[in-house]
């Protein structure tokens, strides 16, 4: 292999996922340096979530592979790509709606802990660097849309990765909860953690993104800083009739 510490941290090499007749995603290539923030844009169906499936393990694509810190990862299982340093959060939220806050997120970080006390401890710090330091006790079915959100983040996170997929933190959350969130992804930056986030929300890829990439029917459309991406007419065009379609 040539040189693997200068090789972006995650390489998407011409993915291809077909399920049944469907062209999910059509020879995709995305290459994610070492802290940076991608993001992937694009309409309904356009493939991403597919993306961040094939990425994490759970679809093994039709063509093409993944790279991770320029190792070979496409046969690798869900768990051992968390272990080499992949995590991700859901679309919907899922958690153990009947587990706490900080069961929740010990389920994250076990792996990293032999005592039980240590487990515990871990778990609430990620909690508080979430913000969710005063939900320890809380069920996790009784938290808000902004709060699980966070909780995902925070179960993720305990798995210490490289690597986060964030799949639409901000959907379905208030408005006002939003610059919060945006916040708390600029310290996951900051301590070093490379994000690729699919996110609708203009405000939150100027805000976060240092570049973004725009997935329509499987495939790559238009790529560049979010400003490019934004005002580039074909995805404006696509964005409008999507809103007269169905309010995006
Ligand atoms: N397991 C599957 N079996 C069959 N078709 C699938 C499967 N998963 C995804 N698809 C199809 O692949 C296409 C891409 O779906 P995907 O969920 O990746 O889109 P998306 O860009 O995340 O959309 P959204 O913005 O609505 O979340 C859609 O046509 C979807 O119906
Ligand atoms: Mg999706």
């Amino acid at each position: 292999m040539a040189n693997v510490a200068s090789a972006p941290l995650l390489q998407v090499d011409a993915i291809t996922m077909i399920f049944g007749g469907i062209v999910a995603i059509d020879n995709l290539s995305l290459d994610v340096k070492q802290g940076q923030i991608l993001a992937l844009m694009g309409p309904n169906g356009a493939g991403k979530t597919t993306t961040f499936h094939v990425i994490a393990g759970v679809h093994k694509p039709t063509l093409g592979c993944i790279l991770f810190q320029g190792q070979d990862i496409t046969a690798l299982r869900p768990d051992a790509r968390c272990r080499a340093g992949v995590a991700r959060t859901f679309q919907i939220t899922q958690p153990f709606e009947q587990l706490s806050v900080a069961e929740n997120i010990m389920v994250g970080a076990r792996p990293y802990h032999s005592s039980m006390a240590e487990l515990r401890k871990a778990s609430e710090a990620y909690a508080h660097k979430v913000g969710l330091g005063d939900k320890l006790n809380t069920l996790a079915k009784g938290l808000s849309t902004g709060q699980r959100k966070r909780l995902e983040l925070a179960r993720a996170m305990a798995t210490r990765p490289k690597l986060l997929l964030m799949d639409e933190v901000t959907g379905g959350v208030d408005m006002k909860s939003i610059p919060g969130l945006i916040d708390l992804v600029k310290t996951l930056r900051a301590d070093g953690l490379t994000i690729v986030l699919i996110e609708h929300n203009m405000r939150v890829i100027n805000e976060l993104a240092d570049e973004a990439v725009f997935m329509n029917r499987g495939a790559r459309m238009v790529s560049g800083t979010p400003h490019e991406v934004a005002t580039n007419p074909a995805v404006v065009e696509l964005y409008l009739g999507e809103s007269a379609d169905h309010g995006h």
